[in-house]
């Protein structure tokens, strides 16, 4: 078995606590240090570690700790300059999800962890997602037949953010699962949105990817609504799946529903609707986090590019950053194309 991994931890607000769980229970990693400029959140990591050191940060991180790579779990404006200072000391790199708050930015981390032959992750978690896999591995099957478009809903009452729009607020799991669905970079995307509670900042957002396979896929997204819903609807040319996330264990129902075009019937005949049964496939769920960081590990010993690889991460960004563009330009489309 290779050595274990020496990580070193940045950024210990909400979200860094549930990444530090999991790692702690992986063999293969060991969490050497933890980085957070905030005072409160060091005492706090402290008394639920005792024994690993805490650092203001990540420049004392890197200079006085032996670590093999980095985990960052601050907020999206660092993201660039801490995973820049990591990469460029050589580590390898997850950084948590959006990359980047811009594709140029997002561009620059995926040519220096090139060049410094780091690997670079992003934190794209439903990519781990025990049912989102699942309903990969059934597309790839066929049973679905060729896939037409999908369209995800993210809704609920709250939590209302003043720096960051709905879109890169809560779409940046929706944005990488359509792409991981349909294994495809949109061409373009159109999307309109508006502000009802603070100037400038969109509540509501519905954004439309088209790509040059003639598939499409819709995402809305809003914390302006009575209903809590977390929902994926892919449709194929044979079957259906709808993905509900607020189901505890019923996740994933399969619809064998269709529509028999009029060139697989009888001449003359007019299009037939088909109705068929509905299965719930039993898919055990495993923490999706744990699943996250276990890969980011084994890409780190043995060299593989990670399920969301910072170019994977660089596509979200580009799309993110193309629906603002969008909607600023009063819902015309936008070019999403990349350089790297
Ligand atoms: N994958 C998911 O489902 C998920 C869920 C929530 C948040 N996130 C992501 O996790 C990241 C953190 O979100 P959060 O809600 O925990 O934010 P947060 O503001 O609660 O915590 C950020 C922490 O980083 C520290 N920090 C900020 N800049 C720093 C720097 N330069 N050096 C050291 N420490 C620094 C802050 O002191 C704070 O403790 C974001 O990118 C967010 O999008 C992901």
């Amino acid at each position: 078995m290779s050595q274990r991994l020496r990580v070193g931890m940045v950024g210990y607000g909400y979200w860094g606590p549930n990444i530090v769980r999991n790692l702690v229970r992986l063999d293969s990693a060991e969490l050497v240090a933890l980085c957070d400029a905030s005072e409160r959140n060091r005492a706090r990591f402290e008394d639920a570690y005792p024994g690993i050191p805490a650092v203001e940060s990540i420049e004392r991180l890197l200079a006085e700790h032996e670590v093999d790579a980095v985990v960052i779990a601050t907020s999206a404006p660092t993201h660039h300059a801490v995973a820049r200072a990591a990469i460029d000391a050589g580590k390898h790199c997850f950084v948590e999800k959006p990359l980047t708050l811009t594709s140029a930015d997002a561009e620059d981390l995926v040519r220096s962890a090139d060049a410094a032959g780091v690997v670079l992750m992003v934190g794209h978690l439903m990519k781990y997602h025990s049912a989102i896999t699942w309903m990969k591995e059934y597309i790839a099957s066929g049973a679905l037949g060729e896939v037409l478009y999908l369209y995800m809903q993210r809704l609920n009452l709250g939590k209302v953010r003043t720096q960051e729009n709905a879109f890169w607020s809560l779409a940046p799991h929706d944005v990488s699962i359509a792409l991981y669905l349909l294994d495809e970079m949109p061409e373009s995307v159109s999307a309109s949105g508006a502000a009802f509670v603070t100037p400038g900042v969109q509540d509501t957002v519905f954004a439309n990817l088209r790509f040059a396979s003639g598939k499409m896929a819709n995402i809305h997204v809003s914390w302006l609504d009575p209903h809590k819903v977390r929902r994926l609807t892919v449709v194929g040319s044979k079957q259906m799946l709808v993905f509900d996330d607020m189901q505890a264990t019923e996740k994933i129902w399969v619809y064998d529903r269709g529509v028999e075009p009029p060139e697989a019937l009888p001449y003359g005949a007019d299009v037939q609707l088909r109705f068929g049964d509905i299965h719930v496939p039993w898919v055990p769920l495993k923490e999706p986090l744990l699943v996250e960081m276990e890969h980011f590990v084994t890409c780190c010993q043995t060299g593989a590019v990670p399920r969301s690889d910072g170019r994977d991460g660089l596509r979200v960004v580009r799309v993110l950053e193309a629906v603002d563009e969008s909607m600023a330009g009063g819902g015309t489309p936008v070019s999403t194309r990349v350089e790297v």
